[in-house]
């Protein structure tokens, strides 16, 4: 049967302001099943501007809650700086709880409450973004969205509280054991499965966004994407791609997007890749603080990628050696294939998930000089070779500091540049970088 498309008039129809236009909107939506998912052009028609005032009915055709301005400052103790869960480009994050008395039918539970920053550079168009696909889509790796608020220019988004913050968070913070290899390969194949059911939807989503700060993880360390407010639909019909400007975080972004402004589902699998090498090394992306040919992870890294012989190069030394030999070597070679700089030699998500499920259980742990003791005449036990690693741990921990304090103060590169790039150097590309 051929599918209608939805409205965005359907989905928020309070944003508009022709209530006859409400009335047959509920018709269609009550036949939502059949229809299209609303898509983010849907929002960007010019003839349909959206009044935001009046956000007071609830959203027609999906679970997402309506909140006053007054009832978020209630739940977050007036936006307290004890209940601040982390900043980023679209503004600052809160814990709050709700319950029932809030709304009746809402579950008892902790909730994180993201405020727009009116002076920041996201605004009301990444909030849409964020309702649009997050109030559509459900997924046990997409982080789930309560509700919202819209009242006056205030926009506030409220999701579920994932109560290990985010995977940047846990992988690069300086005082905390590190990561197990097998919670890094868990989270790894939870990420993937998210990323898959965007791409293999019916009509294919793509996040454009993928980074360790969007990978929220749960008490358990089930990953969950979250942050939709640059995600993209995918081509339609005949289209290969969608062209669109390039917007993003560097050290992710794939290079023929950068080059071109061309997204496909082929640049998340790129950005899939980075965040892949970051859970394998335990380095960020980009890091200022390297010596210059280190700065970028990737292009450090890709000599050893291909010879699986180099893996110590590589891998994390926070490991101490306790991971899988076969599965860090799998893990590599997948990476690998992900930052292929052709996009049609990168695999598809659902490949990334088949190869990380048959990892998941390996347990060859690699025995090596990161663990070998060396006893000394007076009896005591010496570290020596780990002594050293320490030493290089030192020099990555203060790098994580100033990265962290980069992160803290706003300073992660973002890039933005008009549409229709033209073919220029990747290194010309710093010319279109603006800070968030
Ligand atoms: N649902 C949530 N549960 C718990 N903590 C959260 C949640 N959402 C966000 N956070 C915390 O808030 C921080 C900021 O998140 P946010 O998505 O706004 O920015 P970011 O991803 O760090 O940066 P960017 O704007 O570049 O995406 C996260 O790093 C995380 O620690
Ligand atoms: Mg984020």
């Amino acid at each position: 049967m051929a599918s209608e498309k939805v409205t965005w008039k359907c989905i928020i129809p309070c944003c508009y302001k022709s209530q006859s236009h409400l009335q047959k909107s509920k018709k269609q939506v009550s036949k939502q099943s059949s229809f299209r998912r609303l898509s983010l052009t849907d929002v960007s028609d010019p003839s349909t501007p959206l009044c935001a005032a009046d956000l007071s009915n609830s959203l027609i055709g999906s679970k997402l809650h309506v909140f006053s301005l007054a009832e978020l400052k209630a739940i977050t103790n007036n936006f307290t700086w004890s209940n601040l869960l982390g900043e980023g480009g679209f503004g600052p994050v809160y814990k709050g709880f709700v319950d029932n008395k809030l709304r009746s039918g809402l579950e008892a539970q902790p909730v994180a409450v993201k405020l727009l920053d009116l002076d920041g550079l996201q605004g009301h168009r990444e909030w849409l973004a964020e309702i649009i696909f997050l109030g559509q889509l459900r997924h046990p790796h997409l982080v789930k969205l309560i509700g919202y608020c819209c009242e006056d220019e205030h926009r506030l988004l409220v999701y579920e509280y994932m109560a290990r913050g985010s995977l940047e968070n846990q992988l690069f913070r300086r005082y905390s054991a590190a990561l197990p290899w097998s919670t890094r390969m868990k989270i790894a194949l939870g990420a993937a499965k998210g990323l898959t059911f965007l791409h293999e939807a019916d009509e294919p989503v793509i996040f454009r966004d993928f980074k360790t700060s969007n990978i929220l993880l749960d008490a358990d360390f089930t990953p969950k994407l979250s942050d939709f407010g640059l995600a993209k639909d995918g081509p339609e019909g005949e289209d290969t791609h969608v062209t669109t400007r390039v917007i993003g975080t560097q050290g992710y972004a794939a290079p023929e997007y950068i080059m071109t402004g061309h997204l496909t589902t082929n640049s998340d699998v790129y950005g899939y890749g980075v965040v892949l090498l970051e859970l394998i090394t335990g380095k960020r992306s980009i890091d200022r603080t390297r010596p210059s040919r280190e700065q970028s992870l990737v292009e450090w890294a890709k000599p050893f990628l291909k010879d699986q012989r180099r893996l110590d190069k590589i891998i994390d030394p926070k490991l101490e050696g306790q991971f899988s030999t076969r599965g860090a070597q799998k893990a590599v070679a997948l990476a690998y294939k992900c930052l292929s700089h052709q996009p049609k030699c990168r695999p598809v998500m659902s490949h990334v998930v088949s190869i990380l499920e048959s990892l998941q259980e390996l347990n060859d742990w690699f025995v090596g000089p990161f663990v070998y003791v060396a006893p000394t005449e007076n009896g005591s036990n010496e570290y020596s070779v780990k002594e050293e690693i320490i030493e290089s741990e030192g020099e990555t921990d203060d790098n994580e500091e100033n990265e962290q304090r980069h992160h803290r103060h706003g300073w992660r590169l973002r890039i933005k540049s008009p549409i229709s790039l033209p073919l220029v150097a990747s290194e010309d590309i710093v010319g279109y970088l603006a800070t968030s």
